[in-house]
Order: structure tokens, then sequence, then C-alpha cells
């Protein structure tokens, strides 16, 4: 085997380890309602977040690929309200500032009210 057909191998392995159990794919829901109190439920378009980082940082590196987790994690002060928020907002504005697509920053782009 040649260096990069052995590279590809490695990549292909890799990719398959973190993307499935037991064959499944376990990519989460498409679309996840997070709760933010007051303000209203944020509609959170998951799916299409999976091809803009697809090793699924840096959501992923801050909170577990589990439902509810959020929430949870905020009862138990393991995150701070607003932190996940913050975490979105800044990628949107990173991308939006170098003109590239990017999702809404203005807090009616994510909150019911
Ligand atoms: C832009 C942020 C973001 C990215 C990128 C992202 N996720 Fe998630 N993911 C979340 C959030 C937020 C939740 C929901 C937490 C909650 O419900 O409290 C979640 C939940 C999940 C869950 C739990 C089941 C469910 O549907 O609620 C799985 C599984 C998951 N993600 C897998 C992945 C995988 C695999 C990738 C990469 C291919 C990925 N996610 C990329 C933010 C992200
Ligand atoms: C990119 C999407 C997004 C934008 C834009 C956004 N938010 Fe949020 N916000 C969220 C998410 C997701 C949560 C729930 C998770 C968390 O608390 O980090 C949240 C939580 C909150 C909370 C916490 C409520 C609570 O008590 O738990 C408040 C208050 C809030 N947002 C206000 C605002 C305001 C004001 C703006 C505009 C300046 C804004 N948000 C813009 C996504 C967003
Ligand atoms: C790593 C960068 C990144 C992070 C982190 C991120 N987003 Fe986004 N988001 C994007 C990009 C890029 C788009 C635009 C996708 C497109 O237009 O194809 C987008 C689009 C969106 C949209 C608009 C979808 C539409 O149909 O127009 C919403 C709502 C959104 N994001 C909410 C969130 C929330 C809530 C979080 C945190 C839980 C989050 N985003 C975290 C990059 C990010």
């Amino acid at each position: 085997m040649n260096k990069l057909v052995c590279f590809g191998a490695i990549t292909v392995s890799l990719f398959l380890l973190s993307n499935t159990s037991f064959g499944a794919p376990v990519k989460g829901a498409e679309s996840i309602l997070l709760k933010a109190g007051s303000k209203g439920d944020v509609l959170f378009p998951h799916g299409i977040h999976q091809g803009v980082t697809v090793d699924c940082q840096p959501c992923h590196g801050l909170l577990p690929k589990e439902s509810a987790i959020v929430g949870k994690m905020q009862t138990e002060g393991k995150l701070q309200k607003k932190e996940v928020m913050n975490m979105c907002r800044e990628c949107h504005k990173e991308l939006a500032s170098k003109g590239e697509r990017a999702g809404p920053t203005a807090c009616a782009g994510c909150h019911e009210k």
C-alpha cells in the first residue's frame, strides 16, 4: 500500500468510527428546540450546521452529544446561561465579518420573542 492509499484508508476509518455506533449513524436530530427562559425558545437547525463544522466542533467540545444536555448542564452549574448562545453568536459574527455565509446575530433571528 502506498502512503496516499494508506492515509485514505485511515481517514475513512476515523470518519466511520466518529460517525457510527454499530453501523448506525448518530448525527442527532435535524432540528432541536433549545429552551431560553423568558426570551423564547430557539429552534436550532442542527443538521445544516453539521456541514459547517464536520468534526462537530466547537459545539460538542462544549457539550456532549446528548439530547436536552444544555438544560441539564445549566441546572448542574456546568454551563452558564447564554454560554451556548455566545458560542453560537461568535461563530455567526466571525463568518459575517469575513463576508461568508453565516447565521443570525440579531436576537429575533434566533429567539421566538
Ligand atoms: C453548531 C453547534 C453544533 C454542531 C456543529 C453539532 N451539534 Fe450536535 N448538538 C448541538 C446542540 C446544541 C445539541 C442539543 C443539546 C440539547 O438538546 O440540550 C446537540 C445534540 C446532539 C445529539 C443528541 C441527540 C439529539 O438529537 O438531541 C447528537 C447525537 C449530536 N448532537 C451529534 C452531532 C454530530 C455527530 C455532529 C457533527 C457531525 C454534531 N452533533 C454537530 C450542537 C451542535
Ligand atoms: C445565534 C442564536 C442566538 C442569537 C442571535 C441570540 N440568542 Fe439568546 N440564546 C440563544 C440560545 C441557543 C440560548 C439558550 C442557551 C444558552 O442559554 O446559552 C439563548 C439564551 C438567551 C437568554 C437566557 C434566558 C434564560 O434565562 O435562560 C437570554 C436572556 C437571551 N438569550 C437573550 C438574547 C438577546 C437579548 C439577544 C440579542 C442581543 C440574543 N439572545 C441573541 C441563541 C441566540
Ligand atoms: C462554527 C460556526 C457556527 C456555530 C458555532 C453556530 N452556527 Fe448557526 N450557522 C452557521 C452558518 C455558517 C450558518 C449559515 C448556513 C447556510 O446559510 O447554509 C448558520 C445558520 C444558522 C441559522 C439560520 C438557518 C436558516 O435556515 O437560515 C440559525 C437559526 C442558527 N444558525 C442558529 C445557531 C444556534 C442556535 C447555534 C448554537 C447552538 C449556532 N447557530 C451555532 C454557523 C454556525
